[in-house]
């Protein structure tokens, strides 16, 4: 791309570039930001932790993080950010590709000229006063053919250090990247710039926010938020946006999937890569740790929000997590939940918008069942039990460097990637949808995927509670048209030998009195088991309406008292009403991308239809 220098321009900053600085794009991309923005000064990351630790003793002594306590939680900071600038901002958020079709429908569509012409003057001058960070990084291990490289040039140094434990990051991305290696452009303002003189603020951000793509230059603008997924580029902006557009490009997947391995007590190693919508309990299900019963099975971790995954020479699907952290939401975590979360948190952790405790350590709401009598909330304002506020905000986050995590797979750093075996999709949904159904080949299942809906969270601003379609759970992150992308999805996997099994889980049914019928958490690997064993061919299955389904004797139960076969089958009952209404739901997905919604899905849904018809109204599984 290229900038005009403006008729306001005041002053030029000429970068002086490190002499490992080869690559010549970077030269002029680096010089033609910093024409446009005027940052004060240009510090180029070297990733050390040296760097880390400076950064953080910076914004601590700015007022922008607080250290926490060394004895408690060494090494690590909260940082609270500004009430406004919490969430993802999905209405700011748009793909800007040539023409609008390329987009599609379920994402916000301008010109690249257009969008160009309002974000220019906004980026002009908006680093005055302040430093402009350059962050070279590597999604996914340096060096292996299923990684990328990108550049983000940022004013804010919250974004330099969380970059640190999310990314590879640092000066070894550049020597990696050579003088002709190809990076994805990451350009991101808070949109704050300092008049001379001016005091800052703990969090600057601006109430004008733009979260913008460019698929066909592998640009992104990020303006207005510091907020995590608006501003730490290489996530979801560059890992699913852009990354899903290079995908569809180049022949490969990337989803909004956690990768997990489990190991049977006989030593037999199989990966699944799952998907499910922001804040459903990816985390959890990725770091799962087996009921006692299971003696000898292990859950191990890959990843647990983003998978690359490529078709490898031998036919079969390869995934890396292109993470090296996790930016996981903290409330809920707690020992009963997520164990591993929790160890994993122990150090060298930078918390956001959680609340503070007295002796200087975090806490937020489930961490422990009795909350402490005091603490400082996410606003900075005193906290007691009985005043009728959350102490942490529903969507704070804590960012974790992966290799702290005790269930962290031996091969997470593979370049090979992991092989996977399953492919899971699984929703927040009350009622209708049972708690786990097989697809009976790869179109039913790319179907079941795409038509996936959830209730809404707090991950984005916006309405908590209503359903919405989340296709693959990649609604605000497919950076293309989503027929295009369904498209594709069909046609990789006609290009494997023996595809991965694909399954649709629920976790989240309730019964008729509001409560969560499945206890979740670890006796998720009850079902999980039951997935491998499909997968392996060592089990059976009944043909239900939806697809293959777990009759109550096909699941391990040893150690879940209480969880009768009547319970079991309410929950993996298909309602026909509830599921015209699904389908229905489906037809409203398919009308808007109609012109390019691959054929086997109108076909699909008739055959959903016409199985639910052919079926009792109450189906049930065998008594
Ligand atoms: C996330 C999200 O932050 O999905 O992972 O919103
Ligand atoms: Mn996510």
């Amino acid at each position: 791309m290229t900038y005009q220098a403006s008729v306001k321009q005041v002053e030029k900053v000429e970068p002086v570039f490190p002499s490992y600085v080869k690559n010549k794009k970077l030269r002029e991309w680096v010089a033609g930001i910093a024409a446009l923005t005027q940052p004060e000064t240009i510090y180029w990351c070297d990733g050390s932790q040296e760097e880390y630790d400076r950064l953080c003793a910076e914004m601590v002594k700015a007022g922008s993080m607080v250290k926490l306590n060394e004895a408690k939680r060494p090494n690590s900071y909260l940082a609270l950010s500004d009430p406004s600038d919490v969430a993802r901002v999905e209405d700011r958020t748009f793909i800007c590709s040539v023409h609008k079709h390329d987009a599609g429908i379920t994402n916000n569509w301008v010109t690249p000229a257009e969008m160009k012409a309002t974000l220019q003057p906004l980026f002009e001058g908006s680093m005055r006063g302040r430093t402009m960070y350059v962050v070279p990084f590597s999604m996914g291990p340096l060096g292996s053919p299923i990684s990328h490289i990108g550049v983000e040039l940022s004013d804010s140094p919250y974004v330099a250090v969380n970059m640190r434990i999310m990314t590879r990051m640092g000066k070894a991305v550049l020597d990696s990247l050579g003088e002709e290696g190809e990076f994805v452009q990451c350009l991101h303002s808070v949109g704050a710039p300092l008049e001379p003189g001016q005091k800052d603020v703990p969090w600057p951000c601006n109430k004008e926010k733009y979260i913008v793509h460019f698929p066909e230059e592998n640009a992104i603008w990020s303006y207005g938020s510091g907020y995590g997924g608006n501003a730490l580029l290489g996530k979801k902006c560059f890992a699913l946006r852009i990354a899903s557009s290079m995908g569809r490009d180049e022949g490969w997947l990337a989803e909004h999937m956690l990768i997990l391995g489990v190991e049977s007590p006989e030593g037999e190693k199989t990966y699944v890569a799952a998907a499910f919508p922001s804040a459903c309990g990816k985390t959890n299900f990725a770091m799962l740790i087996p009921p006692k019963a299971f003696n000898g099975w292990k859950v191990t971790t890959v990843g647990d929000d983003i998978a690359w995954i490529k078709p490898g020479p031998d036919g079969r699907l390869y995934a890396i997590n292109p993470e090296a952290g996790f930016f996981g939401v903290a409330p809920g975590t707690s020992a009963k939940s997520n164990p591993n979360a929790l160890a994993t948190l122990n150090a060298n952790c930078i918390f956001t918008n959680v609340a503070l405790t007295p002796d200087g350590d975090v806490w937020w709401e489930d961490l422990t069942d009795t909350p402490p009598a005091e603490l400082t909330d996410w606003r900075g304002q005193a906290w007691t039990p009985d005043c009728g506020r959350v102490a942490a905000h529903p969507n704070s986050r804590f960012t974790a460097p992966a290799s702290q995590c005790p269930s962290i797979d031996p091969a997470w750093e593979d370049p090979k990637g992991v092989p996977i075996s399953a492919f899971i999709f699984g929703g927040r949904r009350s009622t209708a949808v049972p708690l786990v159904v097989q697809a009976t080949n790869w179109t039913h299942g790319v179907y079941l995927g795409a038509t996936m809906g959830s209730e809404t969270t707090a991950a984005a601003a916006g309405a908590q509670g209503q359903v919405r379609r989340d296709p693959m759970a990649m609604l605000p992150f497919c950076g293309y048209n989503m027929a295009d992308y369904f498209d594709h999805w069909l046609e990789v996997g006609h290009t494997l030998f023996n595809p991965p099994r694909i399954f649709c889980v629920n976790w989240f049914r309730k019964d008729s009195n509001g409560k969560f019928m499945w206890p979740g958490f670890g006796d998720n690997m009850r079902i999980l088991k039951w997935i491998l064993d499909r997968t392996h061919g060592k089990t059976g299955g009944v043909e239900s309406p939806l697809g293959w389904m777990p009759s109550y004797d096909d699941i391990y139960w040893e150690g879940l008292e209480g969880f009768s076969r009547e319970r079991y089958n309410e929950m993996m009952s298909v309602e026909r009403g509830a599921w015209i209404k699904e389908l229905l739901s489906h037809e409203e997905l398919f009308v808007q991308l109609y012109d390019r919604l691959p054929k086997e899905f109108v076909l699909q849904r008739e055959l959903l239809l016409a199985s639910l018809w052919r079926s009792p109204e109450r189906w049930h599984l065998p008594a």
